[in-house]
């Protein structure tokens, strides 16, 4: 059954902030290439998390405003911008799909491996070019489904039951036209792998180890095509597989 991202999120708070995995991956440096952070941008990140995002752009820009649903990984992400040094974060409470700030307040809106849990990812996109100055880019990354609708399925159904807040990925093609809808003109579009470890996989959700066993033979037995997406490999007991994302910036007309 599903489960909101309150209960999910509150009880693996500092797994997720602590998860080399959204610590340090390919697609976070990307982002960072390519939306280039302005020592005077004010950025705001959505569904913050861990705040790696947050972190990454506070590194770069004047101020960045970090928000979650979810107080506990508030202050998870808190402490790791302490850790780091970082003065430039202000933290807060808010939905992705009704944002507190006031139209045009953001140079840059970053959003990453969250809109799977959102109920109308087009509803956190249009909220995000909202709150984008004129000009200004929206950035999101997150897990993408295949264009085969079936095999999304299957995938979607796995990850919800490693994942009661899982709701589903979109394909690439969704992802452009809920920017389009949403007013943002296309600027960069790109695609990563991201290789994931089933075991550190179900520990970072904290899935018993009932529930591990089963999810990892529906893996290993899952249609061809989703073991193809996922390129999932075995070596002895250890499995892998690929978790595809993608990157992608739209940028808000200029005014005028
Ligand atoms: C995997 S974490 C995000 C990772 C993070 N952005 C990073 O770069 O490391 C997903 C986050 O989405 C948040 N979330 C889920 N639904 C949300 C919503 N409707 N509004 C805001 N945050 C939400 C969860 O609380 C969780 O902290």
């Amino acid at each position: 059954m599903r489960q909101p991202a309150e209960t999910q999120f509150a009880r693996n708070a500092e797994r997720y902030a602590r998860s080399p995995v959204f610590a340090q991956s390919d697609d976070l440096s990307a982002l960072l290439r390519v939306v280039d952070p302005q020592p005077h941008w004010q950025t705001l990140d959505v569904a913050t998390g861990g705040g790696h995002t947050a972190l990454a752009c506070a590194g770069r820009a004047r101020h960045v405003t970090a928000t979650d649903i979810v107080p506990q990984m508030l202050a998870a992400a808190r402490r790791l911008a302490c850790e780091h040094g970082l003065t430039n974060i202000d933290f807060a409470l808010a939905d992705a799909e009704s944002l507190p700030h006031p139209d045009a307040t953001f140079d840059l809106v970053t959003c990453r491996i969250a809109p799977h849990h959102f109920d109308d990812p087009g509803r956190a996109v249009r909220e995000m070019a909202r709150v984008c100055k004129p000009g200004a880019l929206a950035a999101v990354i997150d897990g993408i489904a295949p264009p085969d609708r079936a095999v999304a399925d299957e995938i979607n159904r796995w990850e919800a039951d490693r994942d009661p807040s899982h709701v589903a990925l979109l394909t690439v093609t969704g992802w452009s036209a809920l920017f389009c809808a949403a007013g943002l003109d296309a600027a960069h579009l790109s695609t990563f792998d991201l290789w994931l470890d089933f075991d550190e996989h179900m520990r970072r959700a904290d899935v018993d180890t009932e529930t591990a066993a089963a999810l990892r033979r529906r893996l290993l037995h899952s249609s061809p095509a989703m073991r193809d997406w996922l390129k999932v490999t075995v070596e002895g007991d250890t499995i892998t597989f690929n978790w595809p994302l993608a990157l992608i910036v739209g940028r808000k007309a200029a005014a005028g």
